[in-house]
């Protein structure tokens, strides 16, 4: 459920028609819903009740914007978080540095340091080798931070092969059956405090069964580890709901996924943990975007829009299917490709794709673009970065600027030498 409806043949982002915000915005631009952001908060929230001790942090990478993490900070929500950068957005957003959970495979030594400046909840570590450099650099700050040790579970996701984590092949987490030794290891030094198990097998996942797997998998070695005489008081069960994309795709419900964390952890008496990103943002944005031409060709036509893959990538990246729907549907339909400008095939939202007719000057939205949209945007082709606009009931303003190549440009040289 979103509040991007169409009222009186026109698609509005709650109160405000999407044609008002292009004239005040210009053309490409993200447009997030508040009301949405908070509802999916709310749902997920209340989804996981039977659960029992929670804690939620949003998947910062999945949505960064500053005035979105505020929103969730308001609703209760802590922060994932995979850089320094991201730390410090969260802690500009107003969430409580303790609500705060460090992953990541590659934290630098500077990272964990600012980590531990700012007292942040947890560090969610993925390797013997982070382990041993965080005990050393929290000795030397005289801290002893709370830790999560990721384990690999081997696990197949059954997602797209670039957002698919949890086999033994990918980078992420120690193997699980490594994972006991490791534990005892590092819960010898005298400057980490190991209390628990983190787990992410993936994201956009449309079945539970993977998950269940994973948790049961993660559950076993909680046992095993308390039979070693070792503490575990958390258990980080990561994010990876899907959302639904493509007409037909149905992924679990929130409440489906909270009765089955519920039933699997019943035994546990652990905090459990969760770091949901896509399922709270990913329906709250969508990308308006206007038709700059419509340019026939020997099969259907190219319908080039002025968004393209540096403004939403995930096609390009994923083959990732985003609904295109027209913001003023007069209810005929046509076959066609949908393209950008940038100057390379890949530049494609869709191919033969039935879609509502549109023509030059006309505005469409790509749908479920506040996940993973914005943040991914560059400036490739010297376009400009993509603007973000945040509405709230009849209220909307830019949350993030069109940065021009003109600006992108004064922040390069060319070297005396070359002139
Ligand atoms: N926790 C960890 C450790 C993660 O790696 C991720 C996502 C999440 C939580 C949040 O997962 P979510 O709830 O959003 O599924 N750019 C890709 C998605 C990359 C996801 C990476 N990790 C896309 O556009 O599909």
């Amino acid at each position: 459920m979103d509040h991007f409806q169409l009222k009186n043949g026109v698609l509005h982002a709650e109160d405000i028609p999407l044609t008002e915000l292009a004239e005040i915005y210009g053309t490409p631009v993200y447009i997030y819903s508040a009301a949405t952001l908070r509802r999916h908060a709310q749902v997920f929230r209340e989804a996981l009740k039977p659960a029992g001790r929670v804690h939620l942090a949003f998947a910062v990478k999945a949505n960064p914007n500053l005035a979105v993490l505020n929103i969730l900070a308001d609703e209760g929500y802590g922060a994932d978080v995979v850089s320094a950068g991201e730390l410090n957005r969260a802690l500009q957003a107003g969430v409580a540095p303790e609500d705060i959970v460090f992953s990541g495979v590659g934290k630098t030594a500077d990272e964990m340091r600012h980590g531990l400046q700012t007292g942040i909840g947890q560090f969610n570590i993925e390797s013997a080798e982070e382990g041993h450099e965080l005990a050393a650099i929290a000795a030397e700050m005289g801290q002893t931070p709370a830790i999560a040790l990721r384990v690999n579970p081997d696990v197949d996701a059954a997602t797209h092969a670039k957002i698919s984590t949890g086999k033994a092949e990918n980078k992420f987490g120690v193997a699980i059956d490594q994972a006991p030794a490791l534990y005892a290891e590092l819960s010898a030094k005298p400057s980490l405090n190991m209390r628990g198990i983190a787990v992410h097998i993936g994201s956009q996942l449309l079945s539970l069964d993977p998950l269940e797997q994973a948790f049961g998998k993660v559950g076993d070695l909680v046992q095993t580890l308390r039979g070693q005489g070792l503490t575990v008081s958390h258990v980080d069960l990561g994010g990876g709901l899907g959302v639904p994309y493509a007409p037909g795709e149905v992924p679990p419900s929130p409440a489906d996924y909270g009765a089955m964390v519920a039933r699997v952890t019943r035994d546990w008496d652990v905090t459990l943990m969760f770091e949901p990103g896509r399922v709270i943002a990913g329906n709250a944005g969508v990308m308006l975007t206007r038709v700059i031409r419509v340019k026939q060709a020997l099969g259907n036509p190219f319908v080039v829009v002025d968004g393209a893959m540096n403004d939403l990538a995930r096609p390009a990246l994923y083959d990732a299917w985003h609904d295109f729907v027209a913001v003023q549907p007069n209810g005929e339909t046509m076959a066609a490709h949908i393209v950008g400008p940038v100057c390379e095939t890949g530049d494609t939202f869709a191919r033969d794709r039935e879609i509502d007719a549109v023509a030059a000057g006309d505005l469409a939205i790509f749908r479920t673009a506040g996940a993973y949209g914005a943040t991914l945007a560059s400036t490739y082709n010297s376009r400009a970065l993509v603007p973000e606009v945040l509405v709230d009931g009849s209220n909307h303003a830019l949350v993030a600027d069109r940065i021009d190549p003109a600006t992108i440009m004064a922040a390069e040289r060319v070297p005396e030498w070359l002139k």
